[in-house]
């Protein structure tokens, strides 16, 4: 029985292990990169170390993954404004020398630089001796690459390189607002602590949030810890301190979708394995996304956007406004039985809500007040006395209830009208927004944009892919 996992797992790494090709090319780029810098640094008259961090350090990249985290670690005496200032600087100077870049914002600012197809980030951070002296986000990092280069071997290297392909795949490896899933350095602790990938799912199948996974040395350091860490990050459904900082959640961003697509596909692939969990085979149903629509109310928003915002905001405030919408509906009667967001990142953010019904011709049902709470029960007869209802009545619950005219019967228009209601965030406030259904003919005009049509015909037929092995 092992046998079959272990050919199908050996055949997806055979695909997805980096080849020496890769790692010469990565290898040149790195050394290129870090001469630039140390000219600059010396230029300058500044002691700083160049180090390669993230999973390129780890040896758990890959194959096809193009990007290079290098952190330049300034003197520890420099203030946070010296080295967002100072030292952002002088990465900046040197990225213009190395090729096309752009400057990046997280907790502070960084470059990213392109050379050919790598994507290398250019962080500036603190040289520390001790995990304590910890003071922004990107300290940690440089503890994190320590820590995993003294636990992984070669073994657990192609193990987590499983793991991640498996999690991109189904679609929950990133920690980034667009995919609230798990990031690369999850997966490495997930991997040390269960020992393989097939252990880790072997658990992961059993999941129910929250969930806590001891990555500390001691279950009484756990234990001390656990509350204050449920404090901290009182959404999280899935808790795993860092080792390097216990205090810090680094499952904090896994949404509840996440967790459990995480949790249904590693019981399928335990029930059924397959090298399709690894890799999504694109069917192309045209015809049969095609006569869904005839039978189907999905409506499409789209949002033009005029200004560049990072990838996170975008996602964030998208995200929000869809579920503000989603009320909206529900709130003028409209059931909303699926929605997702989705943005090219650049010009335009979309939504899609599928509802049981686009238009509603008969009335609707208000439910009022219980019988006990007073002049409530008054302000419910008189509004429907001046409306052409009928009721208001009392039902068997005790409530007042009435059948009355809607405010829409079109969600359309709707959600045209109302749009002061949904599109409510700072940066998506008073943008152009269109809305409308899409039909046959509308789905031809989406055709041409690669990224939205995927998104919509994922939409559309909803099941993802890795479903379909599920069952033997
Ligand atoms: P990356 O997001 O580049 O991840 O962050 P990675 O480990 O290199 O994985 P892939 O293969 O590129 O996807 C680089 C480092 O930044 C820290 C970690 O130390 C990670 O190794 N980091 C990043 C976090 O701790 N949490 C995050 O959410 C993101
Ligand atoms: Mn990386």
């Amino acid at each position: 029985m092992n046998n079959k996992f272990e050919a199908i797992e050996q055949k997806v790494l055979e695909k997805i292990k980096p080849k020496p090709e890769e790692y010469r090319e990565i290898k040149k780029v790195f050394n290129r990169i870090k001469e630039v810098i140390e000219s600059i640094l010396e230029k300058n008259k500044v002691k700083a170390e160049i180090t390669l961090q993230g999973s390129i350090a780890h040896d758990t990249w890959l194959s096809g993954d193009h990007d290079l985290d290098i952190f330049v670690l300034f003197p520890k005496n420099w203030e946070i404004e010296e080295l967002k200032t100072r030292g952002f600087n002088l990465l900046l100077e040197a990225a213009k020398i190395i090729g096309d870049y752009e400057i990046k914002y997280a907790e502070h600012p960084y470059v990213r630089v392109r050379v050919n197809d790598f994507q290398i980030d250019l962080v500036p951070a603190y040289k520390l001796e001790k995990s304590s002296e910890i003071k922004t986000a990107v300290d940690r990092t440089p503890f994190h690459t320590k820590y995993l280069n003294n636990r992984l071997n070669n073994y657990l290297r192609d193990q987590v390189r499983l793991l991640k392909q498996f999690m991109k795949s189904i679609g929950v490896y990133g920690a980034e607002q667009k995919t609230k899933g798990f990031s690369g350095y999850a997966v490495e602790l997930l991997i040390i602590k269960h020992g393989s990938f097939r252990k880790l799912l072997l658990e992961a199948e059993k999941w129910k949030h929250p969930v806590f996974i001891n990555t500390l040395e001691s279950d009484a350091l756990f234990k001390k810890i656990r509350s204050k860490l449920v404090r901290k990050y009182p959404e999280s459904v899935i808790y795993m301190p860092d080792p390097v900082d216990p205090l810090r959640n680094v499952t904090a961003a896994v949404s509840l979708k996440s967790l459990a697509t995480f949790v249904i596909a590693s019981r399928c692939y335990l029930n059924n394995p397959s090298e399709n969990y690894f890799f999504p085979i694109q069917e192309s149903d045209e015809e049969r996304i095609i006569t869904a629509l005839d039978k189907r109310c999905i409506l499409l928003l789209e949002i033009s956007m005029d200004e560049k915002l990072s990838p996170e905001i975008i996602w964030g405030e998208l995200q929000r406004i869809g579920d503000r919408g989603a009320k909206v509906l529900k709130n003028n009667d409209f059931r909303v039985i699926h929605f997702s967001v989705y943005t090219d990142e650049e010009k335009y953010a979309y939504i899609v809500y599928e509802l049981d019904q686009c238009t509603k011709n008969y009335p609707r049902e208000y439910i009022g007040p219980e019988y006990w709470t007073g002049n409530r029960t008054l302000n419910f007869i008189k509004a429907h006395l001046l409306r052409q209802s009928f009721g208001p009545w009392i039902n068997e619950e005790g409530k007042l209830v009435s059948l009355g005219q809607r405010k829409y019967i079109d969600a359309i228009k709707l959600l045209i009208d109302r749009t002061w209601e949904y599109l409510v965030t700072p940066h998506f406030k008073n943008k152009k927004l269109i809305v409308k259904r899409i039909t046959r003919e509308e789905i031809n005009n989406l055709r041409s944009t690669r990224g939205l049509y995927e998104w919509i015909k994922g939409f559309i037929l909803k099941r993802p892919h890795w479903m379909e092995y599920c069952i033997e």
